[in-house]
């Protein structure tokens, strides 16, 4: 079984987390093809968008943390890093389904997603500063301007996390929905989205996102090498350890 299901049809590339045994978590594996299918999607013209989806438990839970300490993303040209630029960067709709758990990157890919839909089980988190670890996917920055920033507080240095409902509210998703309907409004969104005059949707989503464009990739860039550099540290090895162990982190001798 293949960690994830990348299949296009009627002008939309669906790209489905399928490693539910753990929970969706990513590995450098899944990154890599990530961003190799996103480069794809860019080139083909046939293609006009793309969607993300887990399983109506889960989305994801984030970055696999034995994979992270086996590679840790050391620099700028790691698959996770040009996954996250793909994404960011990317010129057509991006829609995303969510269920369940999205932790990590699980929650910030969405900021740079266009349509998102959630199951009503849906629980996000960013639970960095748990982790021993500083944001990614630029989320200083966005979860901020998108959340205000007493909310992503909460999110960012509590590491709270936050049900659909309250994600709905700060306009971080589209809509709530049972979780067994989530993937097919997606689909049906996209399908939609993909009847459109291609130029207009184009054009459309670069007027948006333009002016704040060189602004994302600075932030990924300074988050991405102190989040690298912040994973060798005693509080990141022990928050890994800890969850590798299954048991509670210990941050009292730091
Ligand atoms: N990396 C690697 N493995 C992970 C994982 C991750 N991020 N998240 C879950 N798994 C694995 C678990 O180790 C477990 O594996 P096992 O069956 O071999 O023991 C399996 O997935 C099921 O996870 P479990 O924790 O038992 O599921 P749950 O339903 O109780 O909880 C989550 C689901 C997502 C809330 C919980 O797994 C979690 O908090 N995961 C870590 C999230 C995280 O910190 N991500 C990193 C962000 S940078």
């Amino acid at each position: 079984m293949t960690d994830l299901l990348i299949d296009t049809a009627d002008r939309v590339m669906t790209i489905t987390f399928n490693r539910v045994d753990k929970k969706n978590s990513f590995t450098t594996a899944m990154y890599a093809d990530m961003a190799d299918a996103l480069t794809d999607a860019r080139l083909e013209d046939n293609i006009r968008v793309v969607v993300f989806q887990g399983h109506e438990t889960v989305f994801s839970a984030g970055n696999d943390i034995a994979d992270f300490l086996k590679a840790p993303p050391l620099s700028p040209d790691v698959p996770v890093f040009r996954f996250l630029r793909s994404v960011a960067n990317f010129p057509k709709p991006i829609v995303a389904a969510v269920c369940g758990p999205a932790v990590g990157i699980g929650t910030t890919l969405l900021f740079h997603c266009d349509l998102v839909y959630a199951g009503d089980n849906a629980a996000f988190s960013m639970p960095f500063v748990n982790l021993g670890l500083c944001p990614e996917a630029a989320s200083s920055l966005l979860a901020p301007q998108r959340m205000g920033y007493g909310r992503a507080a909460e999110a960012l240095l509590l590491g709270d996390p936050f049900m659909a409902e309250a994600a709905m509210e700060m306009g971080l998703i589209s809509r709530i929905v049972p979780p067994a309907e989530a993937n097919a409004l997606a689909q049906r969104q996209a399908q939609r989205l993909a009847a459109k005059p291609p130029t207009s949707v184009l054009e459309t989503k670069r007027l948006m996102k333009h002016s704040q464009a060189s602004f994302v990739d600075q932030r990924m860039a300074e988050e991405g090498a102190i989040f690298g550099r912040m994973l060798g540290e005693p509080a990141a090895r022990e928050a890994f350890g800890a969850f590798m162990a299954k048991r509670q982190p210990d941050f009292s001798n730091l």
